[in-house]
């Protein structure tokens, strides 16, 4: 596929602005996606899938509180302008840094371990909190995505929550939500599960205000993927809400938490091609991205879209097969291959060097697992809304690239 604008942008001017590779996010797709789940009373960005604050900023501008999983996340969602109570920390343990941050500035907080609350009851005695409940089963778009069952280490495990009563009486502590989060791209028929495992444990709990369905909830990235069934997901949610509500006598609200459904369909890595060669029947493109940019190819064999923007004119009107690979010096660095490391084909536009590529469906764990692997610097990132593109962070320098760094004396 030929593809030559992000929401209103041309990739030219883009590459040409911005310099590649770069994420370019389309605002009207992120309005779009928290739009799509305004049926749920309370939409929480898990902002691990994008942490950017201007895309923190962005999602409260539209209503949508923030969870976060360290003191960097924390300290993100102050930056763009959260309220301390607006955040959750949501974690399986306190690192130190984190313990201190949601201390300091009084974040809400959903243990994932016993660990957790003993040593938040400990530092707070007297708070609410939310234990996050693995209920024992568990699904998600890859094995390494499953955050359920007795095969993850997520959650506090669902036969423990006596355990936690008692040692949230101990200290005073209120047990005043419940959370569940199965698996991160999983599908309808294991969502609706959740509702049902949560219903189970939360009338046990007197001091419950609140639970929190989790994220999980999937996008697509195969053109022939199903898209989720909102409606009937928001519907189902509702129920739930409605069922606990009247069996405990009063109104309990809900939550949800999605990272990569607000963000995923927004996000597209552009990068320009700078070699095309010949392996034996294989034709490789080879982008200025890798793996370094983009990880989840080689993380998961993910799918991710690809089109092409010719540097100049209208592009090949003839397509051939080719195996999409990164800038890294490491074979598993390619962008088009399956689970397990087995390169495949995508079906393209014959391109040529300086022409560009874009990745699409890139806006989730795209940038936000980027690394320096090959002392790359993290790619640049832009905000494009009707047509008009702003920096939103800037691409790291050579100094950037080696700060913290020091020669001990004598070397
Ligand atoms: N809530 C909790 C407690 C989570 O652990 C996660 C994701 C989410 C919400 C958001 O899940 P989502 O709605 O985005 O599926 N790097 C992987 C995904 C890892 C997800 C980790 N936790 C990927 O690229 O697919």
């Amino acid at each position: 596929m030929i593809q030559t604008h992000i929401g209103g942008a041309a990739i030219r001017e883009l590459a040409r602005d911005f310099g590649t590779p770069t994420f370019v996010y389309d605002r009207a797709v992120i309005e779009q996606r928290v739009a799509d789940l305004k049926g749920f009373p309370v939409i929480r960005f898990a902002q691990k899938a994008c942490s950017n604050i201007a895309i923190l900023a962005l999602m409260r501008k539209l209503g949508v509180v923030v969870d976060a999983v360290s003191a960097g996340e924390i300290n993100r969602a102050l930056l763009a302008g959260y309220k301390p109570g607006q955040i959750v920390y949501t974690a399986d343990i306190f690192d130190r840094p984190a313990l201190e941050a949601v201390v300091r500035h009084g974040v809400p907080v959903n243990c994932g371990s016993l660990d957790m609350l003993e040593q938040f009851g400990a530092r707070c005695p007297g708070r609410e909190v939310t234990l996050r409940i693995n209920p024992g089963f568990g699904h998600g778009h890859s094995q390494k995505t499953n955050t359920g069952g007795e095969g993850s280490k997520h959650g506090i495990w669902h036969e423990l929550l006596g355990a936690c009563v008692a040692a949230a009486k101990q200290h005073g502590l209120k047990i005043a939500g419940l959370h569940m989060h199965i698996g991160s791209g999983t599908d309808f028929e294991h969502l609706a599960q959740v509702g049902n495992a949560l219903y189970q444990l939360a009338v046990q709990l007197p001091d419950l205000t609140h639970i929190s369905g989790g994220g999980g909830l999937p996008t697509p990235y195969r053109p022939t993927d199903k898209k989720l069934d909102v409606a009937a997901f928001t519907k189902l949610w509702l129920d739930t809400q409605a069922k606990l509500s009247e069996r405990l006598g009063r109104k309990i609200d809900l939550e949800i938490e999605p990272g990569r459904y607000l963000v995923a369909e927004a996000g597209n890595l552009i990068a320009e091609v700078r070699a095309v060669k010949q392996q034996g029947s294989y034709t490789y493109v080879l982008l200025d991205a890798g793996f370094n940019n983009l990880a989840r190819p080689v993380l998961y064999g993910s799918y991710h879209p690809i089109s092409v923007c010719p540097a100049s004119g209208a592009g090949a009107a003839d397509t051939q097969p080719v195996v999409v690979g990164g800038r890294l010096c490491e074979s598993g660095d390619i962008f088009t291959q399956a689970e397990g490391g087995f390169v495949e084909t995508r079906q393209l536009p014959r391109v040529k060097v300086g022409d560009y590529l874009t990745l699409h469906v890139a806006g989730a764990y795209g940038f936000a697992m980027g690394s320096n692997y090959n002392t790359m610097p993290l790619a640049a990132e832009v905000l494009v809304a009707n047509g008009k593109a702003e920096l939103i962070r800037a691409r790291q320098t050579d100094e950037d690239l080696v700060r913290g760094e020091r020669i001990p004396p004598g070397l």
